[in-house]
This record gives C-alpha cells, structure tokens and sequence, in this order.
C-alpha cells in the first residue's frame, strides 16, 4: 500500500471516531456528577464530548459546574429547566463623587435558553428604586417595578413580603433571551436615605427568593452567594420549530426513547421531549437509559389502587381481589363478594351438569319405558308359553328324539298370517279359527284355538300334543308343531289341497253328482279310522267337534280328519258347550264332559247324512236323528234314503249301515259302540261285493264348481310368492283352495 494510501486510511480512522463519539451518547454514563449536581443527557461535559450538542456543554471548575459563566445548581429533564446563579446587579451612592453607581451587565443566552417565566420573577430591592429588565438588543424595556420606604424609613417594610415597600417584583414576558437591568436616574439613595440604605438591587431570582429587612439595610443581600440569586433558564431544542416537523429527521429528533414523546416548548420556538404517561426515565437517550415502564403496583396506593394491581407497559390495572367486587379505586371500595367468582364456575358447572344429567335420566327413562314395554311383550310371550305348557312340551319334545314338531315364536306365526289378517281366514269352527299361512316355505294352516289352556288341563294338552305329532295316519291331518307364545295355543297343521265332506254333501243334495254308496261308505269308514286311531292312542285324543266340515276330502275322495287338538284344553267347568249343532251328542249337553262317546254320536249323524242326503237340522223341520230313529221304529227306512243309492241288491248293506248309525247315536252313550268296531264294520260293508260291482263315476274334485267360492284367499299374505307351488302337477287339484 502506497504511503498516500496510509494517508488516507488514517484519516478515515480519525473521522469515524469522532463521528463515533458524536454517537456514543449511549455509552456516556447518566449519572455524572459535578459538586453534586447531576448532569443528565443533553447535557454533558465539554471534555467527555457527551453532550448533544455544544450549547448543552456545561464546565466542571473545582467542582463546581458551569453553563458559560453561569454556575449551575440543578438541570432538570421533566421540566426542561435549568437553575443558575445569576448575578445582581446594583445602584449604590457615592458619597465621594456624590454620585450614583450602577453595577450592570449583559447577558445574550445561547440558543437552547430563555428566561424562564413561569419560575423567575424579576426582583428590586430598595428604598427609592426604579428598575427594568429590558431586551439587551434593542433596549426595549420589558418590565420593570418601583421600590420605596415610606419616609425612607427601611422599618417600614415587611420580612418575606416583596409588594413595593423595600421590595417590589414583576413578571417578565416570555421568549427572553437578552438579560439587562437598566437602573431608572430619577430614583435615587442619594441625600439623606443613603446612610440607611446606600445600594438598590435588581436582579431576576426564582421563586426561592425571600425578602429580609436586613438587604435594605446591610450587604446581605449582594454578599451571601458572592452577589449572585437563583435563576431559571427554559431550556428546548431548537433545530426544529415543532412536534410536526421534528421527527421528521430521525437523525436531529432528540426524543429517541421508544416511549418519548414529543412537546411543543412552552417557552420560544422548538420542541422538549418527555417520557409517555405511565413511563419515566430520559426520554432523550435510547434503551434502557431511556424512559421505562413505572411499575405502579410496586407503590399502588400512590396510585390510587386498592385492590389487585398489574402492571402493564404504561399502566395498571387495578380490581378487587377474587371474592370482592366494587371500586378498587376508593380506598375500602372493594366488599366481600357474596359469590365469589370460583363459586359461580362451581355454580355453573354444577347447573350445567344437572342438566345433562336430567337430559341423560330423560333419555333414560324414556329408554327405560320402551324397554320395559318391549321386554312386557316379551313377558308376555313367554308367560304365555309357559302358561300354555310350553316348558313342559320342550322338554317332553327333547326327551323324544325322532318327532319332528316345531315350537314357533309368536312373530313368526304373525309374519305367517299378516297378523292374523281376516284374508287369510280359511275357516272357522266352534273350537278355534283357522288361517292358511307360509311358515320356513311350506304350506300350513294355522289353527287359533278359541279358548285359553286351563291350568289343571296344561298337563294333559302338553301330552296330547307330543302324542298328536307322533300320529301318522293317512287319514288324519298331520301336526307339525305349535306355537304356545299366545294367550291361545296355535297348532300348525300340514296343509291339505281338498273339498270338505261337507261340500261333497252338498253336491250329494243338488244332484249334481252321482256319489256310490262305495264311495259313501269308504268315506265313512276312513273317517271312523281315523277317529278311532285318535281314540286308541296310549293317551285317547278326543276329537269334540266331529262334522262334515272337520273331514278333508283329499285327492281321490281320501278322506282326512281335522280340526282336532284344541278340545282338550278347556277345562271342565266350560260353562259353553263346544261343538256344532246337529252333530252335537245329547248326553255332551247334559255333562259338558266331553268323552270318546260324543264323536261317536257326531260320527253316527254324519253317517246319516251319508245315507239320507239330508242336512241334520232343518228350519222348521224335525231333526234327521229323529226322523232316522221314526223311519228306524216303522220301518220306513227306504223313505228318507237318499234315492241315489236305493237299490234293492244294496239295501242290506245300506239296512246294516243303518243300523249301525242308530247305534252311534243311541242314547245313553255307554252303550254306543266304539269307534274302532264301528271303522271295522264300515270298511266290511264298504268291501261288500254288493257295494262294489258300482263303481264310482270318475269325479273330479275340480268339478266341483258350484260351492261357495272364498276369493279373498288370494289375497291373503304370503299366498302370491307361493301359489305357483300349488298348481304344479296338480291336475286334480281344485281351483279353489280351502284349508281347514
Ligand atoms: C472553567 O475552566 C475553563 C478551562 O479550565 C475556562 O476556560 C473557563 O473559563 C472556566 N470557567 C469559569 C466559569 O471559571
Ligand atoms: C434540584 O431540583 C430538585 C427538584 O427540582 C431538588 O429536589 C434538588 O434538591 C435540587 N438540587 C439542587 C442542587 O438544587
Ligand atoms: C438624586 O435625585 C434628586 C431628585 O430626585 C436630584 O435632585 C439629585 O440631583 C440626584 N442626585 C444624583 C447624584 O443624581
Ligand atoms: C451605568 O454606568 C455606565 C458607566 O459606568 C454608564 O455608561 C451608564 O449610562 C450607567 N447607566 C445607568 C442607568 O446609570
Ligand atoms: C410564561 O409564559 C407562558 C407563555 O406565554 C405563559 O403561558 C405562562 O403563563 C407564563 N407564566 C407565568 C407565571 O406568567
Ligand atoms: C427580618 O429578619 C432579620 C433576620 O432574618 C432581622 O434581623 C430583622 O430584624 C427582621 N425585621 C423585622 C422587621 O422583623
Ligand atoms: C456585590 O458583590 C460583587 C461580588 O462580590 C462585587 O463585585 C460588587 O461590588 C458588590 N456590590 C456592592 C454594591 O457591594
Ligand atoms: C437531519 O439533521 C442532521 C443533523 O442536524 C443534518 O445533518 C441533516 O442534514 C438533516 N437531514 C435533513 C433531511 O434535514
Ligand atoms: C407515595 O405517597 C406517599 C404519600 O402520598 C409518599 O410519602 C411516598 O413517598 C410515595 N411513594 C412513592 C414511591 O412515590
Ligand atoms: C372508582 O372511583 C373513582 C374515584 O372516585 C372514580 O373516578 C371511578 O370512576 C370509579 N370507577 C368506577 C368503575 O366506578
């Protein structure tokens, strides 16, 4: 590097550091002390270079501190004002050159200061005086005062009062820079006041002035502080003429703590600067030098706070502490809260749990009731199965292993039928009513027994059902279980295509069709083995309402007993005698003790019917028993015979047929004969060669055309899916279903 080089790097180095030291204020300490003032920024020591600006220089000569000649006392940032010593100025008689002498001088303040107003007044001691303070340029007289002594008597003034009489003072206008004292000519201590007081004084002094008898008269006054008084000087900075265009230069703005403020100087052009409210500090200097937050609560009642305080940056907060409301400004403004605010949280939750607790038992309740009532239905059910035996039966059904009898929920039985839909009526019978129905995609019926299971009977029910299902008889319609889950028992029986004897007969009666007396009698006969089947069982089932109705013609005229299983569950106190009338046994009417005996009755006047063609009651006629029994005694048999099968090769048969029929229905019971003697002698008859050389004419069931036609079935639940079943290859079938 060339020596020019060097040159210039130094140089560089010199610059930098003094610019540096210009903006080192940060590091200039605040608290230098000088005869025990400090000295805050702006201001500092002319050596140290720490002061703003050079006007704000002050001296420190043998401890004592000066801003030019004037010796400093006290510098105050907050407001903006310095205390100096100024000097007095004074008007003395000269006995010698019998003259009068001033003391003056003057003063132009640099330009940071001017005269404070507010804090000086401009003070004139003596007994004939007249003074001004005047602008030391153009020598305008500012103010000014007269002082004098009634008489010259110096005794007449008062201590500590200044108000003309050895003292006067006067406030001076504001903005004065110059300081100059003019002593008025004509007011003199010349002559004979001089020996009491030969000097008048004038000075401008701060509000610590107080006015002593004794300056009138002694040196006091001049020689206490070397013949200086206090005064204060308002400081400002005045590169910038106010708040709107001072900040504006960020590098002359003197208000550089974050929380200063800018104010407008009350006393010449320019600005000062303070520390926002809730802050204090030097609002001049940066950082932590600068203005800081006060923490108020560290002294709250200074600050009018009586409760809770938190300080924040440039405040409080001030409230009544938890459990007390009230103004925490007054001094005892805060009461003790009735509910303290931890009590209401713990109001508010509780309340708030009660409620979701009511809304959480409603639900409940609600939830409680619906359960109730499903699981009262499922009671029920179940008392009604076990009421109608249904335990029993299980049991009785599991010790049995090779029958296969269902026990069926009442839901699936009400899912067959449509709950119990009129449509799916099929009949209806003085024991029960029958519905044709679909249960696991087979046809059934479904028998509703009309009456409830008596309890002293339950036993016997159960095991005439167990024995029921164990039937197999090509004449007897198969039980395929039951359902107990009702207040009455509902027996499942397979389902037959068929007529009914009872059509038949009606088709007997309108002639329509020729029925053999083979045909007759075969029909009877495995009707009456059926029966008698039912009766020889290790435990007799007994039918109860043996009719035409209750035998199902099958295909090919196959007769099948049905409507049976209902009988026993009444008790033997019925009040209501079961059957149908006409085929109801005369000694039945007498007991209501239903026994083998009665079907045997029932069966002798369907026999009848058979032979005759006639209905067993008629309006207005005798009953076909009685008319038989009439025929039987005069032996007028052939009259009331259906004329179809008179015929003089057959009528032995039919006489014995008769007779037979007349033992059925004989009266007393006990003598009629049994129901197994009276299958044997039907299926002899039936067999007769008499009988059998007429064969039956090929009839068809579908023929049958003419009886009561029951269109509702097809619209009766679960038939449309299924109908389809019924018609395969089932030529001979009816048209018309009809189940019973
Ligand atoms: C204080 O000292 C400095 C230098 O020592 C001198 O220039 C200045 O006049 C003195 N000021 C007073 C008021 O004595
Ligand atoms: C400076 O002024 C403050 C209040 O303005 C006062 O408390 C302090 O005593 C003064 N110091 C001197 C040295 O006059
Ligand atoms: C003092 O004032 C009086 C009148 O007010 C005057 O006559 C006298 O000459 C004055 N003395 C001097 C020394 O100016
Ligand atoms: C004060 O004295 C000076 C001379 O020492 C003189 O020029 C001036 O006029 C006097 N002023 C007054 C008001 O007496
Ligand atoms: C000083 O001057 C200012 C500005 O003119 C004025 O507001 C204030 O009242 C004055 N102070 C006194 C004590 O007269
Ligand atoms: C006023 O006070 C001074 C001392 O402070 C005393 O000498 C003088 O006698 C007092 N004057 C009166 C009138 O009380
Ligand atoms: C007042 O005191 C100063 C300084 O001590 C002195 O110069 C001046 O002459 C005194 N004035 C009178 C009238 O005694
Ligand atoms: C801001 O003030 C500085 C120092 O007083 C001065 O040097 C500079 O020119 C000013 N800038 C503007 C934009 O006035
Ligand atoms: C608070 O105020 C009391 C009296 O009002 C005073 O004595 C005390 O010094 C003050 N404390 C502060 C830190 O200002
Ligand atoms: C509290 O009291 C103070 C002092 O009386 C009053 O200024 C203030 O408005 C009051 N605050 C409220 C919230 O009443």
């Amino acid at each position: 590097m060339s020596p020019q080089g060097h040159q210039v790097l130094w140089l560089a180095v010199v610059w930098l550091s003094v610019a540096f030291a210009g903006a080192a204020n940060a590091e200039c300490p605040d608290n230098t002390m000088c005869g025990g003032v400090n000295i805050p920024y702006p201001f500092g020591i002319r050596s140290s270079g720490c002061a703003l600006a050079p006007h704000f220089e002050l001296d420190c000569n043998n401890s004592k501190l000066f801003l030019g000649d004037f010796e400093v006392l006290n510098i105050s940032i907050q407001l903006s004002q310095i205390r100096v010593l100024n000097r007095i100025s004074s008007f003395c008689y000269n006995p010698k050159s019998r003259e009068m002498k001033n003391n003056t001088w003057v003063k132009t303040l640099s330009s940071p200061y001017r005269l404070s107003n507010s804090t000086n007044k401009f003070t004139v001691i003596g007994c004939r005086t007249l003074a001004y303070i005047a602008d030391a340029k153009d020598e305008r007289y500012m103010s000014g005062c007269v002082s004098s002594c009634p008489g010259g008597d110096a005794r007449s003034a008062i201590n500590g009062t200044c108000s003309g009489i050895g003292c006067c003072e006067t406030a001076i206008p504001t903005g004065l820079r110059n300081y100059r004292v003019y002593f008025g000519k004509g007011f003199n201590t010349s002559a004979s006041i001089y020996y009491a007081t030969p000097c008048s004084y004038a000075v401008l002094t701060d509000s610590t002035f107080k006015f002593s008898t004794s300056y009138l008269t002694s040196l006091e006054f001049n020689t206490t502080d070397g013949g200086r008084a206090p005064m204060v000087l308002d400081w400002a900075i005045r590169t910038a003429n106010n708040c709107q265009e001072a900040p504006k230069n960020l590098t002359s703005y003197a208000c550089k703590s974050e929380n200063s403020q800018c104010v407008i100087s009350s006393n010449g052009p320019g600005y000062i600067c303070s520390c926002k409210e809730g802050f204090q500090g030097n609002p001049y200097r940066q950082g932590r030098n600068g203005c800081q937050d006060i923490n108020e609560c560290e002294n709250a009642e200074n600050h009018s706070c009586y409760g809770e305080c938190n300080n924040r940056p440039g405040g409080f907060e001030c409230h009544c502490r938890a459990g007390s409301r009230g103004n925490a400004s007054i001094p005892g403004g805060c009461q003790k809260d009735y509910l303290p605010p931890r009590a209401r949280l713990a109001i508010g939750v509780v309340v708030s749990l009660l409620f979701a607790l009511l809304v959480f038992l409603g639900w409940e309740v609600i939830r409680h009731k619906r359960n109730i009532k499903r699981q009262a239905l499922l009671r029920m059910d179940d008392e009604n199965f076990q009421q109608n035996g249904g335990q029993l039966l299980r049991e009785m059904i599991r010790a049995e292993a090779n029958i296969t009898f269902n026990l069926y929920s009442s839901e699936q039985i009400k899912a067959a039928t449509n709950n119990f839909d009129i449509a799916c009526i099929v009949g209806k019978g003085g024991q029960g009513t029958v519905y044709r129905a679909v249960l696991d995609e087979v046809s059934v019926a479904i028998k509703r027994c009309n009456n409830e299971i008596d309890e002293s009977r339950k036993m016997d029910f159960v095991q005439e059902l167990v024995i029921l299902c164990r039937v197999n008889h090509p004449n007897v319609v198969k039980l395929l279980g039951c359902c107990l889950q009702f207040k009455a028992p509902m027996l499942i029986y397979e389902f037959v295509q068929h007529k009914t004897l009872q059509e038949l007969l009606d088709l007997i009666r309108s002639r329509m069709f020729h029925v053999t007396l083979g045909t007759r009698l075969r029909i009877a006969a495995e009707s009456a083995t059926a029966l008698a089947h039912l009766h020889s069982l290790p435990r007799p089932i007994l039918h109860g309402d043996v009719k035409p109705a209750n035998i199902l013609l099958a295909e090919g005229l196959v007769a099948k007993v049905s409507d049976f299983g209902c009988s026993t569950i009444d008790g033997k106190t019925q009040a209501v005698a079961k059957g149908t009338p006409g085929y109801m046994d005369p000694d039945y009417l007498l007991e209501y003790q239903l026994t083998a005996k009665n079907d045997v009755y029932s069966f002798g006047v369907i026999l009848l019917e058979l032979l005759t063609g006639k209905v067993p009651l008629s309006k207005g006629e005798k009953s076909l028993t009685l008319m038989f029994q009439e025929a039987m005694a005069s032996d007028t048999l052939a009259d009331i015979l259906d004329s179809d099968i008179v015929d003089e090769t057959r009528m032995i048969v039919i006489r014995q047929a008769a007779v037979l029929a007349s033992q059925c229905l004989v009266v007393p019971s006990i003598t009629r004969p049994t129901m197994t003697l009276v299958a044997a002698k039907l299926q002899q008859l039936a067999l007769a060669d008499e009988v059998q050389q007429y064969p039956q004419p090929p009839l068809l069931l579908e023929d049958m055309s003419c009886m009561e036609v029951r269109s509702t079935m097809s619209t009766c639940y679960g038939e449309s899916n299924t109908s389809g079943v019924y018609n395969i290859g089932k030529k001979a079938v009816l048209s018309i279903e009809f189940a019973r």
